[in-house]
């Protein structure tokens, strides 16, 4: 009889590579090794070697960087999604496409399992298991590094009492997870809150002390809320978000240290780097304030929150996230048009936008000839909006602080 099929998703590392050889071994099962190539994957061609010389039984690549920005990045930049005010979600948005892809490919290869190399720490391990559950409930799951937990040593130990081709990375105290959207390094002397980060967990971006000196500018276009154009030239998103993510790393913007809540109950220290992302946030958002109402901002401003959290807890296929994206769309309709932003020494600062459907209206703003502002209709619109405010002085005796600064100077009054 034909052993049964386990789809694995592979990154090539020494987790995934030692597993594809354990599952063999514990379960019984063939094991088809898949890499989805959500941007910044490495050397693809080797890693889906090194599977077939390990042991897997096929070794499949999925491009689904297209996706991942169309699908994920997008949506999120939309809705301001913004995990406890410092986090992108890189990793916790490319998880929900993972364990799609590795569902699909598994349904494919008619295999009865899926696994991944998640520890039983994290909250990816979450991400993957409830994703893969809402889109096939009958694939078992496989999580080899949470059922081994052998240490680094003894996982190379085993490794090599097998003749496992042991990945050669160079060593390296972190762990590091990144895609085309950004880069998420944890562990090592990170997981002292007190200690600065050493230059050497920094990749993609500069230091902004050794950053050029001079300033960059860039215009960055909108079309309803989906960046499509860098400095007048139309490109596709995977494009953009690489160009762009040069440019800011080299001014040294885009770092993240963050004290984070994971969903396992655990606070842990990690560090972000996103340069692309943190410049297209700030100019959506600038964007967003040209065309969006007091109301719809602030409205909408609950919305990224709940987004963000819905992301990050691996809700990615539930029905709040339909009802949240539909609204996240609609709010998008207006949100076309240009910002300018600057680029320096680790800062990005919007210094110009403009749209064609901006509720900003110079007549009405302006302190200069042409002020169409009815001054007239303030008074009126002062006393009943300062109507409440009367009543409760009058009746509920409001104090005054305690305390007043002495005035001094004064030669006249007595
Ligand atoms: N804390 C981030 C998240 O939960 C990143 C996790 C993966 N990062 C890593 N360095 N292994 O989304």
């Amino acid at each position: 009889m034909a052993r049964e099929r386990l789809v694995l998703a592979y990154s090539g590392g020494l987790d995934t590579s030692v597993a594809i050889r354990w599952i063999q071994e514990k379960y019984d099962m063939d094991v088809i090794a898949m890499t989805v190539d959500v941007g910044h994957q490495g050397d693809l061609e080797g890693i889906q070697q090194r599977a077939k010389d390990i042991g897997a039984v096929d070794a499949v690549v999925s491009d689904a960087k297209d996706l991942f920005v169309k699908y994920f990045v997008w949506p999120a930049l939309q809705g301001g999604a913004i995990y406890e005010g410092d986090y992108l979600l890189a990793t916790a948005l490319a998880r929900p496409l993972q364990a799609w892809l590795l569902v699909e490919t598994a349904e494919e290869f008619g295999a009865t399992a899926v696994a991944h190399g998640c520890t039983g720490k994290g909250n990816d391990q979450v991400r993957f298991d409830v994703s893969i559950k809402a889109l096939n409930p009958d694939l078992r799951i496989v999580a080899p590094v949470r059922e081994w937990r052998l240490t680094r040593d003894e996982e190379i130990r085993w490794a090599e009492e097998r003749g496992i081709p042991i990945p050669v990375t160079k060593e390296s105290s972190y762990s590091v997870d990144q895609n085309l959207w950004g880069r998420s390094v944890e562990a090592g002397i990170l997981e002292d809150p007190w200690a600065e980060p050493p230059d050497d967990v920094w990749e993609w971006t500069a230091d902004p002390l050794t950053a050029p000196q001079e300033p960059a500018y860039v215009e960055i276009e909108f079309e309803q809320g989906i960046p499509v154009a860098l400095d007048g030239e139309r490109l596709d998103g995977v494009t953009l978000i690489e160009r762009l993510s040069k440019l800011a790393g080299a001014h040294g913007v885009g770092r993240v240290d963050h004290i984070e809540n994971r969903l396992v109950g655990i606070k842990s220290r990690e560090v972000y780097e996103a340069p692309a992302g943190v410049v297209l946030y700030q100019a959506h958002r600038q964007l967003e304030k040209m065309v969006l109402s007091k109301e719809q901002a602030r409205f909408k401003e609950t919305v990224a929150s709940e987004y963000a959290s819905l992301v990050y807890n691996g809700q990615w296929f539930t029905s709040l996230h339909q009802d949240l994206a539909a609204f996240i769309t609609s709010s998008q309709r207006h949100v076309t048009g240009a910002v300018r932003a600057r680029l320096h020494k680790g800062t990005c600062r919007v210094v110009g936008r403009s749209a064609p459907d901006a509720l900003y209206s110079h007549q009405l703003a302006t302190y200069d000839t042409g002020d169409q502002f009815d001054h007239a209709a303030a008074e009126g619109f002062i006393a009943l909006w300062g109507l409440p405010v009367r009543t409760q002085a009058e009746r509920q005796q409001l104090h005054r602080p305690a305390e007043r600064p002495r005035l001094t100077g004064s030669t006249s009054v007595e």
